[in-house]
């Protein structure tokens, strides 16, 4: 696996590719678990050379605490990347990725960044453009894999790529799970025992909704929702929505459309963290 840390050397090395060879991307924050490694396996079965980025970008954190205690274990990262199979490791520093002369672009997401995560954490999708438009000017990949568990995240990269209309087909990739499942995230190392052992209940509730689909209204389960999480002593609800998984636009009616996503943020004690589930109409 050949590792780089500056622009220079990724031009060099990508410039090397042969054209009729594919580029598959892995834009990520380190702290790698099997969450990020299942977009990595995906990648390398859908490319001829897959690359991973590490940048814990700055610019898309709203709460300075977290960017601090934000888990940095580079060597454990480039290993398990090596072992996946992984071909390029890219690992910038801040000045590579924002020279002093980086300007970024305006982007109009519409209300794709204006609900749930947009509304929560305000300038968190501006520095997730910015980082994610710079890694595609500079890896100009044919393919780039982002997961499903933040949902809107991946919503607004689809956009990215149509306003600024790249040649990059944005791959999803299920959510990985813990046995119990809780979906796997970087944030569940700092989860105190306590906490920790209140976490599967986000994904039992979540799963829940799909079986009463049939029985209740959307606002019927979303109180239904709303009541768990006021009985839950260690579970702290910021915002529990279901939407049009296209539009994110808050759902009214099952009947509007096949599928609907029901996106959740809670704190566990300090840490925060999200999950969705996709309902399907049948
Ligand atoms: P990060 O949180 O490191 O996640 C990198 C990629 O891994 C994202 O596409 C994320 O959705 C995916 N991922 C994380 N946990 C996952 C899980 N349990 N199952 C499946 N995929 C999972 O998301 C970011 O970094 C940043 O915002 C980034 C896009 C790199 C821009 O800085």
């Amino acid at each position: 696996m050949e590792i780089i840390s500056t622009v220079a050397d990724l031009e060099k090395l990508l410039s090397k590719i042969p054209k009729d060879k594919t580029l598959g991307f892995v834009p990520t924050m380190g702290a790698l678990h099997q969450g990020h490694l299942s977009l990595v396996q995906q990648a390398i079965s859908e490319n001829h050379i897959c690359l991973c980025s590490i940048f814990v970008n700055p610019t898309q954190f709203n709460n300075s605490e977290d960017l601090d205690q934000y888990p940095n274990r580079i060597e454990a990262d480039l290993k398990l990347l090596k072992a996946e199979g992984c071909d390029i490791a890219f690992t910038p520093s801040k000045s590579e990725i924002y020279p002093s002369d980086f300007k970024s672009k305006d982007y109009n997401f519409g209300s794709l960044d204006k609900v749930m995560e947009g509304a929560n954490r305000p300038g968190h999708f501006k520095g997730v453009a910015m980082v994610v438009s710079r890694l595609f000017d500079l890896v100009c990949p044919q393919k780039a894999y982002f997961g499903e568990k933040d949902f809107q995240q991946l919503a607004i990269i689809k956009s990215l790529v149509q306003l600024d209309r790249l040649p990059i087909k944005i791959v999803p990739c299920p959510i990985s799970r813990e046995n119990d499942g809780l979906a796997m995230s970087s944030r569940n190392l700092r989860l105190e025992d306590r906490y920790r052992e209140a976490a599967p209940r986000i994904c039992q509730r979540l799963l829940e909704l799909q079986k009463q689909l049939n029985h209740k209204s959307v606002e019927e389960l979303k109180q239904w929702m709303f009541k768990e999480y006021e009985a839950d002593e260690d579970l702290k609800l910021e915002y529990f929505e279901i939407a049009n998984p296209q539009t994110l636009e808050k759902s009214i009616h099952w009947t509007d459309s096949q599928e609907h996503i029901a996106c959740i943020a809670l704190y566990a004690g300090k840490i925060r963290l999200i999950d969705n589930i996709l309902l399907k109409i049948n």
